[in-house]
């Protein structure tokens, strides 16, 4: 029996974010000019985009008992996405983001994974995961949370569909180390940089080619300003983004990825997915974030 339409399992972070006059370097110091703090991590919120959109979704991962922790856990529970695939560690910090933006808008970026690198295969219920028809993947930075994702896999039914954002902390990894996920996976869904960097195609028609030869059923490759290619072999598709004024890209990718596994779900053509994956992601940049742009299923009427 399928509960879930999809079950996203990557990191939870909370991403802090602060304004500074300038990004300090080796003993300097600098000034904290405004701060804005928001949950994320990118299966969390393709997600969130899913369940917006009136899917029924849930989530494997792990928070630690702190307030960022909580938030986390809160803010899906807002959102409709379904937490009891969710691990709460006795010790150990939550997952955050720290970002220092300086007047020009360069940034630094500090990544504390925190418990998200703490997975073991004991802390996911194969159970919970296999009541949907979509498992989203998505990167861990720990080696150990990588080999629980590929445990799960190994004990996954035939009939749970697995997509894949490799980002590029798995696709930095190569193929070979990647190849049982990507060989497990009815979607990839990289952006063009990722796929160059997981194949060594510089092109990335050719790179969805040697995805396929894996066995994956469908690449979506995401293409920023110029939307996205799709292809399952048979059929491929070019899809121009959206013009719409760009506030900021923060989620791009993981709102495309909500819209095409949206298209999935509801048996649309491959077309007709990556054309809602731009759509759901041309919403996203309209807003500054990642989540809050992501648009509600009466929304998707403006695409008809
Ligand atoms: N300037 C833009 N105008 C319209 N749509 C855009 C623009 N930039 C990105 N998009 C949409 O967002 C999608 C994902 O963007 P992108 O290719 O940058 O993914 P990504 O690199 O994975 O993003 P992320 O940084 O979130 O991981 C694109 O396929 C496109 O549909
Ligand atoms: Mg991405």
């Amino acid at each position: 029996m399928t509960l879930f339409d999809a079950v996203g399992f990557g990191a939870l972070n909370v991403d802090k974010l602060f304004r500074v006059n300038r990004i300090a370097a080796a003993e300097q110091e600098s000034f904290i000019t405004g701060f804005e703090e928001a949950c994320g991590g990118s299966a969390a919120n393709t997600m969130v985009g899913l369940a917006r959109l009136g899917c029924r979704v849930g989530f494997v991962g792990k928070v630690a008992g702190d307030r960022e922790g909580n938030m986390l856990v809160e803010e899906f529970r807002r959102e409709g996405v379904d937490t009891n695939g969710i691990v709460q560690a006795e010790h150990g910090r939550s997952g955050t983001v720290m970002g220092f933006v300086d007047e020009k808008g360069e940034r630094a970026l500090y990544i504390d994974p925190g418990v998200n690198d703490t997975i073991e295969s004991r802390d996911i219920s194969a159970a919970y995961a296999l009541q949907a028809r979509f498992l989203h993947l998505t990167s861990f930075v720990g080696r150990k949370s990588f080999e629980a994702q590929k445990k799960l896999l190994q004990v996954l039914p035939k009939e749970v569909k697995v997509s894949l954002d490799p980002g590029a902390l798995y696709a930095g990894m190569g193929l070979n180390k990647l190849e049982s996920t990507i060989e497990r996976s009815f979607a990839v869904m990289p952006n063009a940089g990722e796929l160059e960097l997981l194949t060594g195609k510089a092109d990335y028609q050719a790179g969805a080619k040697v995805l396929l030869k894996k066995g994956v059923s469908i690449v979506a490759v995401k293409l920023a300003g110029k939307g996205c290619y799709v292809t399952d072999g048979k059929e491929s598709h070019h899809i121009e983004a959206f013009k719409v004024k760009v506030v900021d890209t923060t989620g791009a990718g993981d709102a495309f990825n909500a819209g095409f596994l949206y298209g999935l779900i509801n048996g649309k053509s491959l077309r007709e997915c990556g054309r809602i994956g731009n759509f759901v992601a041309s919403r996203c940049v309209m807003k500054m974030g990642a989540r809050a742009g992501l648009p509600h299923l009466k929304n998707l009427r403006l695409l008809s």
